[in-house]
């Protein structure tokens, strides 16, 4: 008989060291509410605007009490947020791009707003014993604008940076041709795809009522009524014709009802040898992945999928999903942590 090695063990930890692990997650929460006060209240833009401000000019420039601006401050600069600058503070290196900058591919701001709202902890917790779901036209008109600010820089990275990364697919753009936008919320994606490829012509298809009007406006408002046509259906029901050279869909993949209807239908809207573009979060498929901090942010999105009845998928599934409706020329890209596309193309 051969011996064999015995299976590794893990130290078990002292109290002493696992107390602060649980600290950590007290101060990640001080944190988070910091950066959302921040942005809510103007003093993180304030900041931006006017660095080396103390807590005194904060307070006079926005009309707010100096105590508690100079409370904000402190926590802060804990937080990391805020460097010390003449005398007053300044935002940290890059705060600005990552916390305030709407139009960057690194703004994380948006998600501050999602996760405090009460569509994600609040409701998950009333409902714990009921399990009670819910879908989009039963969450409020600040959860699709907050949702709608989450999206945007998945499309920002998306268009044209990601789509540049599928061979073949950027010529086409360039030249004109018909994309769809399924699942296009608000209707940021399509304004996007509009502005960005001037020659061809968006279909933005979405469930939700609601997301539609706000798209309606949003379009209407950027002049780009006569080249982007809105379609109220679910995906499942989508029924275009053979007509588009891209299918999108942003961050809204792992939400059909019936992803392999979505999937067909997707094959048939698309002309021959189109492509089909996913962009979601990659959701952590290892316990390493689950306790990064990526993985751990997509576990808080959790729990607002969980409530419409979906969570989030690796993005391997979105591999066999395209393998198994005969999609060829499969490809993959992470765009960040937190982002990777997946693409195939009708044979
Ligand atoms: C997370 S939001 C993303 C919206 C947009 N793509 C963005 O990135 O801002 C999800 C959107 O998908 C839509 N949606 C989800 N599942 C759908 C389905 N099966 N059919 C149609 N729309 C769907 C919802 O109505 C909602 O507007």
């Amino acid at each position: 008989m051969t011996a064999t090695a015995p299976a590794p063990v893990t130290a078990p930890r002292t109290l002493a060291e696992t107390a602060p692990q649980v600290l950590a997650l007290v101060a990640g929460y001080v944190g988070h509410r910091t950066v959302s006060l921040g942005l809510r209240s103007g003093l993180l833009r304030a900041l931006a605007d006017r660095p080396g401000s103390t807590a005194d000019d904060l307070a006079d420039a926005l009309s707010l009490d100096p105590f508690y601006v100079s409370v904000w401050c402190r926590a802060a600069f804990g937080a990391g947020v805020l460097e010390r600058a003449d005398g007053g503070y300044r935002l940290g290196d890059h705060m600005a791009t990552l916390l305030l900058a709407t139009g960057s591919p690194a703004f994380v701001g948006g998600v501050f707003g999602v996760c405090e709202a009460g569509e994600v902890f609040d409701r998950f917790e009333a409902s714990l014993s009921s399990g009670e779901r819910m879908w989009w036209e039963d969450t409020s008109p600040e959860w699709i604008a907050a949702v709608a600010g989450t999206g945007t820089p998945f499309y920002t990275r998306l268009v044209p940076g990601g789509l540049e990364r599928v061979p073949g697919l950027a010529e086409r753009l360039t030249a004109g041709c018909t994309v769809v936008d399924t699942a296009c919320g608000a209707g940021v994606g399509a304004i996007r795809l509009a502005t960005t490829y001037p020659r061809c012509t968006v279909v933005g298809v979405d469930g939700d009522a609601h997301s539609i009007d706000r798209a309606r406006e949003r379009i209407a408002a950027a002049g780009l009524a006569g080249r982007i046509t809105l379609v109220h259906s679910a995906l499942e029901d989508m029924a275009l014709g053979e007509q588009a050279t891209l299918v999108i869909n942003n961050i809204s993949m792992h939400e059909c009802r019936d992803i392999d209807r979505v999937a067909a239908n997707v094959m048939a809207a698309l002309e021959p040898g189109g492509w089909f573009v996913v962009s979601d979060f990659p959701f952590p498929d290892t316990d390493e992945g689950l306790r990064s901090t990526p993985g751990r942010v997509m576990s808080g999105i959790q729990f607002f999928e969980a409530q419409i009845d979906d969570q989030l998928l690796p993005r391997s599934a979105y591999d066999d999903l395209l393998t198994r409706h005969g999609f060829t020329d499969l490809g993959s890209a992470q765009l960040t942590p937190m982002h990777a596309l997946t693409w195939g193309r009708r044979p």
